[in-house]
């Protein structure tokens, strides 16, 4: 059976730099509160005119250059996002039309910040079964249009950012390369503790003049609620991939986890018994970009760290639903 190994990874942020010091003249907020909460220092907005499909295919042009592949080498596409450019369709489809691949399935996948891991895990069922050879696996996110940006909202507002990353999946016959194993997990019992209300089709017509005024078209979390559950889940499901796949964390190379918190990174590394040098963090410099946030940082990590094949490299990912997951890979 095939593995699935990531060729290249191509990324793309926005060009402009939204330091916590502008967010002060926009709420009432301060650079140290941003900076010990958090450990963000900055994070990128787009300009009007720059979509989150484009910034996926800008990640995705990277890769595929880096590759050596053309789009016409994809097979199928596989789109974790939270924040679409449009209702619907998908932004994967508007991904397919942008690369110019008519014909290639686009699958939209939205598990916020674990979009990224069940895409993967998704994509490498299709690796293994023999269906697809070659995948885009993009995540890619436009917070920045959504926000509440004013003190109401400063919980959320200072948090997050856009940014893409897209990754390139192949088969691989190579045993000391790929994919080792993913794990998945969600518990709908807490979907309302991080979520955007409205617009919905629960709602008749799913958009009303109120929701601007209530402010439940912004997304709205119970921030500590989110913590305790994320530096305790994304823990365990590491733990279960290390141990489903006989190994410990000592051997683990690099620890990618979603970048949510600098804080929560923290903990999890701590919980985990790694050493500073095999934990990757950037979201001193991008924020939480959701579902885009693993291949940013997996991207930099590789360069940085100077990741080698056949090195084991974890995935973590915890998030709205509340969603959580891992993998573990052999670079
Ligand atoms: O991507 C996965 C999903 N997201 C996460 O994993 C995020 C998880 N949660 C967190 O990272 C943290 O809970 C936050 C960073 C969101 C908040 O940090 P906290 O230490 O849990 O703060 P808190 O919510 O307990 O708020 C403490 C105080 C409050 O004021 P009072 O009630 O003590 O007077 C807040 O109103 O900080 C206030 N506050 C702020 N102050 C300045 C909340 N946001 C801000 C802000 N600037 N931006």
């Amino acid at each position: 059976m095939p593995r699935t190994a990531i060729a290249a990874i191509g990324t793309c942020v926005p060009d402009r730099v939204v330091t916590n010091a502008e967010l002060t003249r926009l709420m009432d907020t301060s650079e140290e509160w941003i900076v010990q909460r958090t450990g963000i220092h900055q994070r990128r907005w787009v300009a009007e005119g720059q979509g989150n499909s484009d910034l996926a295919l800008a990640a995705a042009r990277q890769a595929l250059e880096r590759a050596g592949w053309k789009a016409s080498d994809l097979e199928a596409i596989v789109y974790a996002t939270l924040s679409t450019d449009h209702m619907f369709p998908g932004d994967g489809c508007f991904l397919n039309a942008k690369l110019g691949v008519p014909g290639v399935p686009a699958l939209d996948i939205r598990n916020q910040c674990s979009g990224f891991l069940y895409g993967l895990s998704v994509a490498d069922a299709w690796i293994r079964s023999g269906q697809y050879r070659r995948i885009l696996l993009v995540g890619s996110e436009v917070h920045s249009t959504g926000l509440d940006v004013s003190t109401r909202g400063r919980d959320v507002a200072v948090i997050f950012g856009d940014g893409a990353g897209a990754a390139l999946l192949e088969a691989t016959d190579d045993p000391a390369r790929g994919v080792l194993s993913t794990h998945l997990h969600a518990d709908g019992r807490f979907a309302r503790e991080l979520w955007t209300d409205a617009p919905g089709s629960f709602y008749h017509p799913r958009l009303q003049p109120r929701m601007l005024e209530d402010t439940s078209i912004f997304p709205k979390m119970e921030g500590q609620k989110v913590f305790k559950h994320a530096i305790t889940k994304m823990p365990d499901v590491v733990r279960a991939a290390l141990e489903k796949n006989g190994l410990v964390a000592a051997d683990i190379k690099v620890l990618i986890p979603h970048q949510a918190n600098l804080r929560i990174s923290e903990m999890v590394q701590r919980a985990l018994g790694l050493r500073d040098d095999q934990v990757f963090n950037n979201i001193q410099k991008y924020g939480n970009t959701t579902a885009a946030s693993i291949p940013l940082c997996l991207e930099e990590a590789v360069r940085e760290r100077g990741v080698q094949r056949g090195d084991l490299v974890a995935l973590a990912a915890f998030g709205a639903g509340f969603t959580w997951a891992s993998a573990l890979l052999r670079w």
